[in-house]
């Protein structure tokens, strides 16, 4: 089985078993979560009623062109259940996010969802955070370099994310480093609180206790689920 259909597996599988007509849904952002947003659409047109929130423009705008109602976060009280993808999982269900950039919105979408379900394929798993993918911290535009530094004393190398030999900017309008550690990240959760004092760190992609459960493909076609519970 290829890339693409693990990603897609485990996306449907995730949509199929949690989201349930009449809920508030959050939709992730990234190639795995596309899947998911496609069959959401697919729920949609055999009936469901569903309010979706979008985690990036691009996601919502997938979103609307297969049908699916996309309100703004404040537009509900809570999410019932929020289907998005990850850069890095580590054994105890700790996450690395933000490769696509939108790891802001993301987090705050997150946070207002009662179930944060993450899916991805069995190459997303690491014994260590930080170890297959950079950290990725967004920072405001001003005095970016000046941040730089300072995440530089976290012990990482920062790279500055471009996009056709430009900064890439978030739907936020900011600036992300992506953040290498050369021997993983140690203390996650000491690492955040190192990192969220910096003036100029929006946010981090560091998302610590934060999903209810993770579905992973492998290879075969098979999908489980990291919390222990069938499918
Ligand atoms: C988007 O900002 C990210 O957090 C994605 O959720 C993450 O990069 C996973 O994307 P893929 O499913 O494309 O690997």
């Amino acid at each position: 089985m290829d890339a693409a259909e693990m990603k897609k597996i485990v996306a449907e599988k995730a949509v199929d078993t949690f989201v349930k007509d009449g809920m508030n849904v959050g939709l992730g952002t990234g190639s795995t979560a596309y899947f998911a947003i496609k069959r959401i659409g697919e729920l949609v047109a055999q009936g469901y009623d569903l309010t979706c929130v979008a985690t990036s423009v691009q996601s919502e705008g997938l979103a609307r062109e297969c049908g699916v109602k996309v309100v703004d976060l404040d537009e509900v009280d809570k999410l019932d259940i929020t289907i998005d993808g990850a850069d890095e999982v580590d054994p105890d269900m700790q996450l690395v996010k933000g490769l696509g950039g939108a790891l802001l919105r993301e987090k705050i979408v997150a946070a207002a969802s009662v179930r944060e379900v993450i899916i991805v394929d069995e190459s997303k798993l690491v014994e260590k955070l930080g170890t297959k993918a950079p950290l990725p911290v967004e920072v405001l535009p001003f005095g970016h370099e000046h941040t730089r530094y300072a995440l530089q004393r976290q012990g990482c190398t920062p790279e500055l994310r471009m996009r056709d030999g430009k900064p890439f900017v978030t739907d936020g309008g900011n600036y992300i480093y992506d953040c290498r550690f050369p021997e993983g990240i140690a203390n996650p959760f000491f690492l955040e609180s190192r990192i969220d004092v910096i003036p100029g760190v929006v946010e981090n992609g560091l998302f610590l206790n934060t999903a209810f459960d993770v579905l992973v493909s492998r290879t075969d076609g098979t999908v489980y689920r990291m919390s222990g519970q069938d499918i």
